[in-house]
């Protein structure tokens, strides 16, 4: 199916998007398992498991010093995070599931965000009921790793989810709901090889939804999908919204 019959389904109202990190990357952000991904250059059994951050936290802190510039500071909303922007302001996007942790669904004006794998705008202490934000982080970085709490000298933490850690349940009910209930999902910029991104479209079928795949690369899903794109996020999305309304 093509990208006209998709801008019907999208017309059509009910639909929800769910994004990962491709797209973000033109955004200047790596991915994690794709071509000069984060995780080949960063084992994330070392740099991003929870057993290894109670281990010693020093590593993730290090992973977080050397790529926050990434994912904080130069990253800006693309074309693709501004397509949803967009989509929802026109009332034909019910929400956004993502498991990026970059803030750019919301710095383009999204609303309707669920962020699956949390982000990095918050920070807290691994004992005390203490909270951080960015800021107080960004100043504690410079000193030697880890971060320390102020009130209890704990380490302090992101809030997000690492490897071996839940979701956070009420997120993923949400996402689960919003699968159920939508008519359409955008699936855009996810290898889909990751718990539930893996899981979300078959939940999305099986209640009714049509499906779409937008990534670069091939993802297992694909057989499974109504629409398969294999093309960069940034250059679907705006031609999708073209001749929309
Ligand atoms: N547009 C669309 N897709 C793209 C683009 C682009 N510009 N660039 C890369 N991609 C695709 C890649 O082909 C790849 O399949 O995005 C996908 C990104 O896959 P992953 O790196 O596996 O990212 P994601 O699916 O979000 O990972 C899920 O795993 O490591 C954890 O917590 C991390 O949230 C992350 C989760
Ligand atoms: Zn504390």
């Amino acid at each position: 199916m093509n990208i006209t019959s998709l801008r019907a389904a999208i017309r059509a109202g009910g639909v929800v998007a769910f994004t990962g990190a491709g797209v973000s990357e033109e955004s200047g952000i790596p991915t994690y398992r794709g071509t000069g991904g984060f995780w080949t250059s960063y084992d994330p059994d070392k740099y991003a498991s929870i057993d290894y951050f109670q281990q010693d936290p020093s590593y993730f802190w290090a992973f977080f010093r050397d790529t926050r510039r990434f994912l904080i500071h130069e990253a800006k909303p693309n074309a693709a995070h501004k397509s949803l922007a967009n989509l929802e302001e026109l009332g034909l996007l019910d929400a956004v599931i993502t498991q990026n942790i970059d803030g750019l669904h919301q710095a383009a004006g999204n609303k309707h965000v669920v962020e699956l794998h949390g982000s990095y705008q918050k920070f807290s202490c691994t004992k005390c009921d203490a909270v951080y934000p960015l800021a107080h982080i960004e100043r504690e970085i410079e000193k030697p790793l880890p971060p320390q709490c102020i009130e209890c000298d704990s380490v302090i933490r992101p809030d997000i989810v690492f490897f071996g850690e839940m979701l956070p349940p009420d997120k993923l009910e949400k996402a689960y709901q919003l699968a159920s209930q939508s008519k359409l999902i955008l699936m855009i910029g996810s290898s889909l090889v990751v718990y539930p991104a893996a899981q979300v479209p078959h939940v999305a079928k099986q209640s009714g939804a049509r499906l779409a795949i937008i990534n670069l690369e091939p993802t297992p899903l694909d057989d499974f999908a109504d629409w398969v794109f294999h093309e960069k996020a940034g250059i679907v999305l705006p031609e999708l919204l073209e001749y929309l309304t």
